[in-house]
């Protein structure tokens, strides 16, 4: 049964490893919304995967990717989005997403972060480094701009199904 929130598109942001994608799917099969992935459609459009855009292309050109293809999918009917940790720090993507798009920040204290992350190794961002460390530097850039985000969802107990609910008693 679709819950009749809002006409924009629910985008999630955070940093990488709070569950963006798996609350994502779960919440837009909740609403009855398509669900789409920015990581997944950056890959798609390119053909490569992410790690290899970074190591064959670099960080910049994906950026300009990412910026591409998250305002496509934020001028596309509504849907539920989650986009990639990094996403804000385009000031055109933080334009569109303010005009277009409800912004929900899965929001999780950085030693649960880590310990997600830890568990996979496809993470160029992460690669060689210390996870914490690179993580509270992220922290530090990203945070301003995650906390402009319409609705601040607590994900820190890791529970998807909670972070669903916590997300729709929101909207
Ligand atoms: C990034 C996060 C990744 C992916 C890329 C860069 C970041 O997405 O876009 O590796 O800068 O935080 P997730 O947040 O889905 O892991």
């Amino acid at each position: 049964e679709p819950i009749p929130v809002h006409d924009r598109t629910i985008a999630l942001v955070g940093l990488m490893g709070v569950g963006k994608s798996t609350v994502g799917r779960r919440l837009a099969k909740r609403l009855g919304l398509p669900f789409a992935d920015g990581d997944i459609e950056i890959e798609a459009a390119a053909g490569m995967t992410v790690s290899d855009i970074f190591a064959q292309l670099g960080e910049s050109e994906f950026r300009a990717g990412e910026a591409r293809v998250l305002k496509r999918l934020l001028h596309a009917p509504r849907m539920v989005l989650a986009t990639g940790g990094g996403a804000v720090l385009n000031p055109e993507t933080r334009a569109e997403l303010k005009a277009r798009a409800v912004t929900v920040w899965m929001r999780a204290d950085l030693e649960t972060v880590a310990s997600r992350v830890q568990r996979r190794d496809t993470r160029p961002l992460l690669r060689g480094r210390d996870p914490m460390e690179a993580l509270k530097a992220m922290a530090e850039v990203r945070y301003p701009f995650y906390a402009c985000a319409d609705v601040i969802v607590d994900v820190a107990s890791g529970a998807h199904g909670e972070a669903v609910d916590g997300i729709v008693r929101a909207l």
